[in-house]
């Protein structure tokens, strides 16, 4: 008999409160408990992370000075983890002229003044950790700035020791003009320099030199820096632009050697300081490479982002039609165990289209960029994804595909809620505004009107519209989609760690994994016509029980998506 509380008398009141208590803590302890089993189920906290990928200038300023730090980064962490994500990754916080918004470094050991101090740094990285999320931090070894003290004594001093940091040819190479990472803004790789009379090599702009990794000094002066920030507390790193860290500019720009031992003394160094600690590869490689920037176990690279399979779920998405997405998740399934894919939808540079073919590309071009101003480096799109998927059933439907990938995830800041993109900033700062968290002054973001970097504060993805708080409001929000996605990610160990397999269907992209005695099945529809799902046959003697609402997972609607567990029957 159920007793309506307001007739207890206040002992009995008190005493159903307690039980109530006590049920909801229990209720508490078993999901505790569930998140435990995961953690002592899963071999490696990488296996299974989602990652939180910002930079602490555009997140949350704390002293209105316009430009957010390490002080409001430190105060939004409870936000962060309300979304569930167990990995932060930081874009480079170091000194910097931030001629490349911070990828151009003057200081390997510092924090710039104006992120914070290294107290906050170190507040920030005590709160994250009290937390359990983990931090990576970017690394860009590949080249400095030319402000760097080192650029300024090898321009100074030719026969001194940081001359030979760097790569230089006495000669106009001939392939001077090639491998330009950046095309149309960038003109050439070898850029002449007046005080040495010689040319230095820039795979990317030419305030970026690169550092030469054929000395062994700055071999062992990348590893210093690893060391230095693993004592800091950081959990690993996000390796800028490995294929350039490793190759040998004479050797050509179109298929230079590579020196892949670089990696494995880097991992090595690394292990000896903590060997939990990793490297998460930005290397945009084709399918037969992966193996050696992995390497055997993993002893070079232990996470890789999957920038192909991005860019085929663009072309995927704009089809609609699923089979070039499996294809290239099938493609890339080569990999070492210990060894993790990142799978994204965004990150902070354009939409890499590369490795399409010429038609696969225009068709995304026409889909999700179609003007000159969305397009960049003859190779992609610089838009943030809900501008350039805008049906919100489509964004949708990416967010599962994305968090249901065989792998690890990352989300890039801002994308959570749909922020826009700016155009009329240059290159990929377009999809670098402020993080927009209230319909207060710039957004919430800083108490100053005068912000680094302009905020988004018109048109449909203006500030005043799109922000944290006013979605936090709305259960149907995309924040609380994507959270609820997160958090239905992080229930289901086998999506990092299981076999996996992809269902053959034209009309449908239906992948089923298997871990321990976990089995799991998803099923999405990429195209505007409703379609009917009939599992295979395999699966007949299977209970599938459907994990979202929305459809009852036979019909799956225009871009609709069902997640089953699969019970197995006797
Ligand atoms: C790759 C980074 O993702 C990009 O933003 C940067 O401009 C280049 N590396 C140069 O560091």
């Amino acid at each position: 008999m159920t007793v309506p509380i307001f007739h207890c008398t206040l002992r009995l009141r008190s005493y159903i409160l307690l039980v109530s208590l006590l049920l909801l803590s229990c209720q508490q302890n078993n999901e505790g408990q569930r998140a435990a089993e995961l953690q002592s189920t899963t071999p490696s906290w990488y296996a299974n992370a989602v990652i939180y990928n910002l930079n602490v200038g555009s997140f949350k300023d704390s002293d209105g000075d316009g430009r957010g730090d390490f002080k409001g980064l430190t105060s939004s962490l409870s936000y962060l983890s309300d979304l569930g994500i167990t990995a932060i990754w930081l874009a480079p916080f170091q000194p910097s002229p931030d001629q490349d918004d911070g990828y151009d470094i003057t200081d390997y050991f510092g924090i710039d003044k104006r992120l914070g101090t290294k107290e906050d740094f170190q507040t920030f990285m005590k709160a994250a950790k009290a937390r359990q999320i983990h931090v990576l931090m970017d690394i860009v070894i590949n080249h400095t700035s030319v402000e760097h003290p080192w650029f300024k004594s090898a321009r100074a001093d030719t026969s001194g020791k940081y001359h030979q940091w760097y790569v230089w040819a006495s000669q106009k190479p001939k392939d001077f003009d090639q491998g330009m990472v950046f095309p149309g803004v960038q003109t050439e790789t070898w850029t002449f320099d007046e005080p040495t009379g010689k040319f230095y090599f820039h795979r990317f702009y030419d305030f970026q030199p690169d550092l030469n990794y054929q000395n062994q000094e700055v071999r062992l002066m990348a590893r210093d820096v690893l060391r230095y920030w693993l004592k800091q507390g950081v959990d690993g790193f996000r390796l800028d632009a490995v294929p350039f860290v490793i190759d040998k500019p004479e050797t050509g720009a179109k298929d230079p050697e590579h020196m892949f031992e670089i990696l494995d003394e880097l991992t090595a160094e690394i292990r000896k300081v903590n060997p939990e600690a990793i490297l998460l590869g930005e290397a945009n490689v084709a399918a037969e490479e992966n193996t050696d920037y992995f390497g055997k176990d993993a002893t070079r690279l232990q996470m890789m982002f999957n920038f192909y399979a991005n860019q085929y779920l663009f072309y995927a998405l704009a089809k609609g039609d699923p089979t070039a997405y499996g294809k290239a998740l099938e493609e890339f399934r080569d990999k070492p165990s210990k060894g993790q894919w990142v799978h994204f939808l965004r990150n902070h540079d354009e939409i890499d289209l590369d490795r399409l073919e010429k038609k696969q590309r225009e068709l995304v071009y026409q889909r999700f960029g179609p003007e000159a101003s969305m397009q960049l480096y003859d190779r992609g799109i610089r838009r943030r994804l809900a501008p350039m998927l805008v049906k919100p059933e489509l964004i949708k439907v990416a967010y599962s595909v994305l968090f249901s990938a065989p792998g690890a995830q990352m989300i890039r800041y801002g994308e959570e809620i749909g922020m826009g993109d700016d155009l009329a900033l240059r290159e990929r700062l377009s999809v670098r505004t402020p993080m927009q968290w209230n319909e207060s002054t710039s957004g919430g973001f800083s108490s100053s009107k005068e912000t680094y970097r302009p905020v988004i504060a018109y048109g449909g993805y203006g500030y005043q519209k799109i922000n944290v708080v006013r979605q936090f409001k709305d259960p149907q929000s995309l924040l609380e989609f994507v959270k609820s996605m997160i958090h239905l990610r992080r229930q289901h160990p086998e999506i990092g760690l299981g076999n996996w397999k992809i269902h053959p269907s034209s009309q449908l992209f239906i992948l089923e994994y298997q871990y321990q005695d976990k089995r799991l099945l998803t099923v999405h529809n990429f195209s505007a016509e409703s379609r009917t799902f009939e599992p295979a046959s395999d699966l007949s003697k299977d209970r599938l029980r459907p994990l979202l609402s929305g459809n009852d997972g036979k019909t799956i609607p225009a871009y609709g998506f069902q997640w089953f567990n699969i019970n197995s029957g006797s």
